[in-house]
């Protein structure tokens, strides 16, 4: 059984936290010690993972506040909207719970990410704990302190930059994860070979089956290189002012898969995992890296059972909702494309190169 492993988070006015990653973390009571100090707690989790976990979380919580409630909302990304968020700020304002009440997200990013923002928002900000459930969410969501819900017309795009107080990784509860999950949580592995760290690209090429099998040393050493590169990144760029960026690699693509064919129907890391094919082509047509990269990561991508082949939505739907993209600016959609392997940047690209690319990959 792999050690436990901190990673840190540096931020500027004392906000610097701590990401724990090893087996057994959940129910081992110094995870949940030296977090700030309330009358109550409230774990928000959904309807799947609250009854596999939410119990266990609660007994240990329970030798440390007073009180422990539990908010359970339905599970889906279709979920991640106002109905959800106000699920919980009920049940927080309806119970009176005050300004100081710490709030434990137990899920995958959906769950992740409405939890802080509710934490964001609840009496102008309350302490909150991220306790990720999926592969996803250990390597990605539930770090960096970006906090959403969905829009209709856009992914993610209602939210807030809110740090939480501290990161608990569980690598044993991705034991019950579905494989189509695990498979999504690695893309999001994935893409950090090719922004930041060519040798990392390489590790996961040469431990793609031991991570698909779910190797619990393998997966450790995942979550905690993932977390390293985020962790830096973030240190950097907080506010995504600009480095920051480059965590959206595939995510142009990825979100306007999402949005574009209803939430839910493809899994976020499956759309950022065909997104990166694409924005990598991308990046071939703009003449920043050769095509033998897109080729190298098309195959690793198929390797791990995530889609290739965009959903065709045609040209004029995939341009409308890019153009509503964060990176986007002036109307100009921006791609985070690679420069060489190991280094991304953000790139204007103009719309015709998208189209011929798009119909190149049946997508127009
Ligand atoms: P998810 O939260 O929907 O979880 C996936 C599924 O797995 C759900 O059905 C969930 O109930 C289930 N599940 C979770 N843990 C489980 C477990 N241990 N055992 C069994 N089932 C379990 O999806 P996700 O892939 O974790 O997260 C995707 C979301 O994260 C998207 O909304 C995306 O926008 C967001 N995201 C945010 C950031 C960020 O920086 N904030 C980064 C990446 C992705
Ligand atoms: N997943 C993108 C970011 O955290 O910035």
């Amino acid at each position: 059984m792999p050690a436990t492993d901190t990673v840190r988070i540096r931020l500027p006015d004392d906000r610097n936290y701590e990401i724990r990653i090893g087996s057994g973390l959940l129910d081992e009571a110094a995870s949940w010690q030296g977090l700030p100090k309330a009358a109550a707690a409230v774990i928000v989790s959904n309807d799947t993972v609250a009854p596999l976990y939410a119990a266990r979380l609660r007994e240990r919580l329970q030798g440390v506040y007073a009180r422990v409630d539990l908010v359970a909302l339905p599970d889906g990304e279709e979920h991640k909207d106002w109905a959800s968020l106000n699920r919980i700020c009920d049940h927080l304002l309806g119970e009176a719970l005050d300004r100081k009440t710490v709030l434990f997200a137990l899920g995958g990013g959906v769950i992740g990410d409405m939890t802080g923002f509710a934490a964001a928002i609840y009496m102008r900000g309350v302490p909150f704990v991220q306790v990720p459930t999926t592969l996803l969410a250990q390597v990605d969501s539930s770090v960096g302190g970006k906090t959403a819900i969905n829009h209709p017309l856009g992914k993610n795009m209602l939210g807030a930059f809110y740090q939480p107080e501290r990161v608990i990784a569980d690598l044993d509860v991705l034991d019950s994860l579905p494989d189509r999950e695990l498979r999504a949580g690695l893309a999001e592995v994935i893409k950090y070979g090719p922004i930041a760290d060519a040798g990392f690209l390489c590790w996961i090429e040469d431990n793609l089956d031991a991570l698909l099998a779910r190797d619990k040393a393998v997966l450790g050493y995942a979550v905690r290189r993932s977390c390293e590169i985020k962790a830096d990144v973030v240190g950097q760029d907080e506010r995504e002012q600009g480095l920051r960026a480059i965590l959206n690699f595939g995510h142009t693509v990825g979100h306007a898969i999402e949005a574009g064919l209803g939430y839910g129907k493809w899994l976020h890391g499956e759309a950022v995992a065909c997104g990166m094919v694409l924005a990598a082509d991308l990046s071939a047509r703009m003449g920043l890296t050769p095509a033998a990269f897109v080729d190298r990561l098309r195959v690793l991508i198929e390797r791990a059972g995530l889609p290739v082949q965009p959903p065709k939505l045609g040209t004029e739907r995939y341009l409308q909702l890019m153009r509503v993209d964060k990176k986007a600016e002036s109307g100009a959609i921006r791609f985070v494309l690679i420069e060489s392997l190991g280094q991304a940047g953000l790139h204007a690209v103009p719309d015709a190169v998208i189209a011929d690319m798009l119909a190149a990959h049946g997508a127009a």
